[in-house]
């Protein structure tokens, strides 16, 4: 079974969670975009639901697909959000997320839900963040080596993301600093640490927010909970 299929199994498990009337948050990403067609399959079939995109490419697909959308504003109480994520430490289920660069609208709309959904293929599983990739964090454009220069004080190597020769820019407007700290022995220690830096935005751990996650392998599905 190739990566593909295996996120697709996953979105199509959590979409299965998904009940009429509901206020679903849409996650951003190759795995995310498989649930909002996921989704979008099932409006099509008379579902009613409101999706609350955690990006302008999340947002843009689930339009095309006939999803309805609204915003926090409208709706503050999200009941589910359905995410990807970029690792997942097996017991707390704490995560590392926004290789996609969503990062920050992923974890307001994560917080502002009864329930997050995380759906991976099984190679996102490690027994310690941040044993296979950086850590991503949005930070403010101002200032941003002084920011890099605090990160690194904290052990985690810091390089500006840049797409086409320019540093990439998220929807917010912000920069985003992918950071290798290698293994994280303490994820909510080195969360809290990293947010008391001015200038950082929003870093990419997400402690404590997974209520399920559902990881595809080639012998099925599995629904992990903390
Ligand atoms: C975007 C994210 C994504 O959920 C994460 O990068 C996983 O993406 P993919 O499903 O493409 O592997 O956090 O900011």
């Amino acid at each position: 079974m190739d990566l593909n299929t295996l996120k697709q199994t996953a979105a199509r498990r959590a979409v299965e969670d998904v009940e009429d009337g509901m206020v679903v948050g849409l996650g951003t990403g190759s795995t995310a975009a498989f649930a909002v067609s996921a989704l979008a399959e099932r409006v099509r079939l008379g579902l009613r639901v409101v999706g609350i995109p955690t990006s302008e490419r999340t947002a843009r697909q689930a339009e095309a697909e006939g999803i309805g959308l609204g915003t926090l504003a409208e709706y503050p109480r999200v009941d589910l959000t359905i995410d990807g994520a970029d690792e997942v430490a097996l017991g707390e289920l704490a995560l590392i997320k926004g290789l996609g660069g969503a990062l920050l609208r992923e974890k307001i709309v994560a917080a502002a839900s009864e329930r997050l959904i995380i759906i991976v293929d099984a190679t996102k599983l490690v027994e310690r963040l941040g044993s296979h990739g950086p850590l991503p964090v949005e930070v403010a454009p101002f200032g941003w080596q002084a920011t890099a220069r605090a990160l690194e004080r904290l052990g985690g190597q810091a390089n500006l993301r840049a797409q086409e020769g320019q540093a990439f820019l998220t929807d917010g407007g912000h920069y985003i600093l992918d950071c290798r700290f290698g293994p994280i022995a303490r994820p909510a220690e080195l969360e809290a640490a990293i947010d008391r830096i001015p200038g950082v935005v929003e870093s990419g751990l997400f402690v404590g927010m997974a209520s399920a996650v559902i990881v595809a392998d080639e012998g099925g599905i599995e629904v992990l909970t903390p």
